[in-house]
């Protein structure tokens, strides 16, 4: 499903409603609610709005257990990671418990880091991992996650957590295998800004060239894609 939201503060609404919407049902089904955060710029706002006023009181937050649809491979203090932005956007300001927060521990090495992530998420998630929500953005190249154009990590079968190194990034990033994201419930695309313009008409209107559009691998199997995004990323798609 793809909505389009006139603004970015439309889109967070809706996207954070559907969040909500998520946690209570899980929350009231199963007593739980596990939810894998994107990494980079947009969540920014998303964590702010769930954290806000309008939000913050609408969740059990003692019943959300968060984790991490990918990590940079540094230190959890340093500003590039996203642990780093979900703790200040998201997790001081809501108080949220060290114990229902599950980051990637990166002082392993990555190949490590990466299994030892992966023996987390099946514990806490069962052999078949099915995440009620992951949270995704979009790069201007289409990558999601860390699942970037032309990486062997794109043809993963067997494992649900991967590490390898991105030559675009100059660094190592342990991710999500699609496998992983394709187990998901529901999984929510967050992309806006014009910006993603072009990858969102790529992904979305494009022949299937996941290769050159990762994003284009995820369409879970049992589960729902919404594509939250603004009109300025939706330009090329909404153009006649
Ligand atoms: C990361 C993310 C990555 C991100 C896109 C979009 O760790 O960087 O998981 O997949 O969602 O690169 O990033 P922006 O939201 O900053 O444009």
């Amino acid at each position: 499903m793809v909505s389009v939201h006139k603004n970015i503060n439309a889109l967070l609404a809706a996207t954070a409603d559907l969040f909500v919407g998520l946690a209570k049902e899980a929350i009231k089904d199963r007593g739980k609610f596990t939810v894998a955060l994107s990494g980079g710029s947009s969540p920014k706002k998303l964590h702010e709005m769930l954290a806000s006023d309008d939000y913050k009181h609408e969740v059990e937050w003692k019943n959300v257990y968060f984790f991490f649809g990918d990590e940079r491979y540094v230190p959890l203090s340093d500003k590039q990671s996203n642990y780093r932005m979900a703790k200040d956007t998201l997790f001081d300001p809501l108080h949220i418990n060290d114990k229902n927060i599950f980051p990637v521990d990166t002082t392993l090495p990555s190949d490590s880091a990466a299994r030892d992530y992966e023996q987390t998420i099946l514990k806490r998630l069962g052999a078949s991992p099915q995440f009620d929500l992951i949270i995704l953005g979009l790069g201007d190249d289409a990558h999601t996650a860390s699942l970037f154009p032309h990486t062997l990590v794109l043809h993963e079968k067997d494992a649900w957590v991967k590490s390898h190194f991105v030559k675009k990034v100059n660094m190592d990033r342990i991710t999500f295998t699609a496998k992983l994201i394709n187990n998901a419930d529901t999984v929510a695309f967050l992309v806006y800004g014009a910006a993603k313009a072009e990858a969102v008409h790529h992904v979305l209107r494009d022949d299937h060239e996941p290769e050159e559009y990762p994003a284009q691998l995820i369409n879970p199997t049992n589960g729902k894609v919404h594509w939250f995004l603004d009109e300025e990323a939706a330009k090329q798609i909404l153009a006649v």
